[in-house]
């Protein structure tokens, strides 16, 4: 049995899509644990063709593959029935997609309240994406929250519903000069759009266990990435959830000594989307050079990511804070044509060297990069599907990340194609 969690490890687009549908051929079932429609992943199919997922797991692309939507996840319904219905136009069957009972709802009041507090934040702006996430969160934790069980009562969901625009309301009108929303209208709009997925709740911590217990394979997907982790990451330029290790177990109610892999996605480079620190960060031609080689323009809401070097504090970080027991290195490819790649292996700080993460967030904003210079490679690697296919800088570019993480490579994406990746080690042998 496997039990393999996937873990973005840096700032989130680490290709963590590709890699779930990759080892999605040898699970039998897929779950997302935490986030929402912030994530976006994309899948390159083995025909070629290409989707961009939100809040469907991966899992939903491998014919036969049951997927949850697990209790960490926060789902807007509108996005969610969208979301199906494209899938199904495009001929994939979505029949094996289940949803957590106790997954929250975003409602059009979160949607709001997130796009307008990120317009009075002006420059302290989080740079979210707009989608309602972080004050579904609030209420989830503030135990103010609907979930998609409350859809099956109408009369629990709309005095929750009431409940909350109570408040809701106030804040828009009085804080934020906005207009109220009206609570019949929210209710409706969610029993209306409930009879479309109603079919698909279930008690999905419970099918998970027992799937566990009979020792079939599940794979946990995660969104974003370790350093937006609301504890770990870059508090408080963040997103409101646990991406991290721990948040698969509390994110779909299997526990952690059931967890047998913990797999870290890590670029080959780095990106980031929305506001905060980045100290690897390249404002010039060579970032430049990265977005257009990488095709680094977000899924979800098309901004340009930002882009920089290598970091291995990161990524040590990372393979310490999710207990990592494998990477999996993707875009090796784009680094093709550099003379010489540099790396950061360690951060200066006020003249002062840092091996680790800064423990506050004053000396990570003042963190600059200590590189390291490896030599490039020209060759074009698209086609490598063994490490001796690899040309020797390369090869040692992989095995120097590998020392500087700590943590053994067993996979190296070289190409957006499911195909196009070197597999070093057999995860589920
Ligand atoms: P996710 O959010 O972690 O699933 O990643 P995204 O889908 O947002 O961004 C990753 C991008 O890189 C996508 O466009 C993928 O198709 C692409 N990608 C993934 N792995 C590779 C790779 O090894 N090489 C190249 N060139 N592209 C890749
Ligand atoms: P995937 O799963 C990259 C970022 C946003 C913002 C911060 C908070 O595709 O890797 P939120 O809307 O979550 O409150 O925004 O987190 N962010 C992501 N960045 N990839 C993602 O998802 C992201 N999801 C959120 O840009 O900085
Ligand atoms: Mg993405």
């Amino acid at each position: 049995m496997t039990v393999m969690v996937l873990i973005g490890a840096q700032w989130g687009d680490e290709g963590k899509g590709k890699a779930t549908d990759l080892y999605g051929e040898h699970v039998q079932w897929v779950v997302r644990y935490q986030g929402g429609n912030n994530a976006g992943h994309t899948v390159v199919r083995p025909d070629g063709q290409k989707f961009a997922l939100h809040l469907v797991p991966s899992g939903i692309l491998s014919p036969g593959v049951k997927n949850v939507i697990g209790n960490g996840v926060v789902i807007d319904p509108g996005v969610l029935l969208g979301e199906i219905g494209e899938l199904e136009e495009r001929g994939v069957n979505t029949s094996n997609l289940l949803i957590s009972a106790d997954a929250h709802l975003i409602m059009p009041y979160h949607v709001a309240i997130d796009k307008v507090s990120e317009r009075y934040l002006g420059k302290a702006r989080i740079g979210t994406t707009g989608r309602g996430i972080g004050p579904c969160y609030q209420d989830k934790i503030a135990r103010i929250g609907v979930r998609v069980q409350d859809v099956l009562d109408p009369s629990i969901l709309a005095q929750k519903v009431e409940a909350a625009l109570e408040q809701k309301n106030q804040m828009l009108v009085k804080i934020y000069n906005r207009k109220a929303l009206d609570a019949r209208q929210v209710i409706d709009t969610v029993l209306e759009q409930a009879e479309a997925f109603k079919h698909r709740i279930a008690d999905t911590r419970l099918l998970l266990g027992e799937a566990v217990a009979r020792g079939e394979n599940v794979l946990l997907e995660g969104g974003q990435g370790t350093l937006l982790d609301v504890d770990h990451g870059t508090y408080p330029f963040v997103t409101s959830s646990s991406p991290t290790a721990g948040g698969a177990a509390t994110g779909s109610g299997i526990g952690p000594t059931r967890i047998t892999t913990v797999v870290g996605i890590l670029k080959a480079y780095t990106t980031r989307v929305g506001s905060g620190p980045f100290p690897t960060e390249l404002l010039d031609e060579s970032g430049e050079f990265l977005r257009q080689a990488g095709h680094e323009f977000g899924v979800t809401t098309g901004r340009a990511r930002r882009c920089g070097w290598f970091d291995a504090v990161v990524a040590r970080y990372a393979t310490r804070v999710n207990g990592l027991t494998d990477l999996f290195i993707t875009k090796l490819d784009v680094l093709s044509s550099l003379e010489t790649v540099p790396v950061c292996v360690a951060y200066e700080v006020d003249g002062e060297r840092y091996d680790e993460m800064p423990m506050t967030q004053t000396a990570f904003h003042h963190a600059t990069p200590i590189y390291e210079q490896l030599p490039g490679w020209s060759e074009d690697i698209t086609g490598a599907r063994t490490l001796a296919d690899l040309p020797a800088a390369a090869r040692a570019y992989l095995d120097r990340i590998e020392e500087l993480s700590g943590t053994r490579i067993s996979a190296v994406g070289v190409g957006p194609g499911q195909d196009e990746t070197i597999e070093v080690n057999d995860l589920f042998g």
